[in-house]
């Protein structure tokens, strides 16, 4: 029997959606799967989009690339319809690239076996409190699988104003066998960046990507 996941993610449903909200999830969401994606697009994969704001920069920002979105919460997945389609529903072309998986991502990487140049996680759920902590999705299991979901030169971007919980990812990272750099990002603030939560005032970033492939030994 497949051992049952613990949940990363808190809700999946927020207020009550409006009828037109309610239409989008019902129809326009299932015309932007990820399913049909070939294996030799170029992807890049935002896990834990909230309202969707750096993924629509990130589809304006990458014209040549496919974008898929990870969100389970319901309203989030809503907001991000609402901002990509015009009153008729239709998705607007600067967004005809973003594709949604409205669910755990975890599913979608056991499901499926694309590679990504680009992984985003910015701001995911902390779970602060300790008996809470086994919650956290950026384990070092979680970023191992992520790493088999990289293209040779990807890179996996994690973003978080949670310190406490950075140095726990940093620290996750080391059981992996991912390299790191902690570099300058800039990136549009997120709702979760407004809202400030942990109340720090910066977020920190932190870049994983592949090792390098062993060099061919010379021939004796
Ligand atoms: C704190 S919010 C941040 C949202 C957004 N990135 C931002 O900065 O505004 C974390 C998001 O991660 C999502 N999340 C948590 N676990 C997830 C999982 N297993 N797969 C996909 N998304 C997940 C939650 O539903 C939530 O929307």
């Amino acid at each position: 029997m497949e051992k049952q996941e613990i949940r990363t993610f808190g809700r999946r449903h927020g207020k009550k959606l409006s009828a037109r909200q309610t239409r989008l999830i019902d129809v326009v969401l299932p015309t932007i799967s990820y399913k049909n994606i070939q294996n030799n697009d170029k992807i890049i994969l935002e896990i834990g989009f909230g309202a969707g704001e750096h993924l629509r920069e990130l589809a304006i920002k990458n014209t040549d690339k496919i974008i898929i979105g990870a969100e389970p919460f319901i309203n989030g997945v809503a907001s991000l319809l609402s901002s990509i389609t015009n009153n008729s529903d239709d998705i607007l072309p600067e967004y005809s690239n973003i594709r949604v998986w409205a669910d755990d991502v975890r599913q979608m990487l056991r499901d499926s076996e694309l590679k990504f140049d680009e992984i985003w996680i910015l701001h995911p759920d902390p779970w602060p409190k300790a008996k809470h902590e086994k919650r956290r999705l950026l384990s070092a299991e979680f970023l191992n699988t992520l790493g088999q979901h990289l293209t040779q030169n990807g890179e996996i971007i994690i973003g978080t104003d949670h310190w406490e919980y950075y140095e726990w990812i940093v620290d996750q990272s080391q059981k992996t066998n991912l390299t790191r750099q902690t570099p300058e990002i800039n990136t549009i603030k997120t709702r979760y960046q407004n809202k400030n939560m942990a109340g720090t005032d910066a977020p920190k970033y932190l870049i994983l990507t592949k090792p390098l492939p062993a060099s061919p030994q010379p021939a004796k």
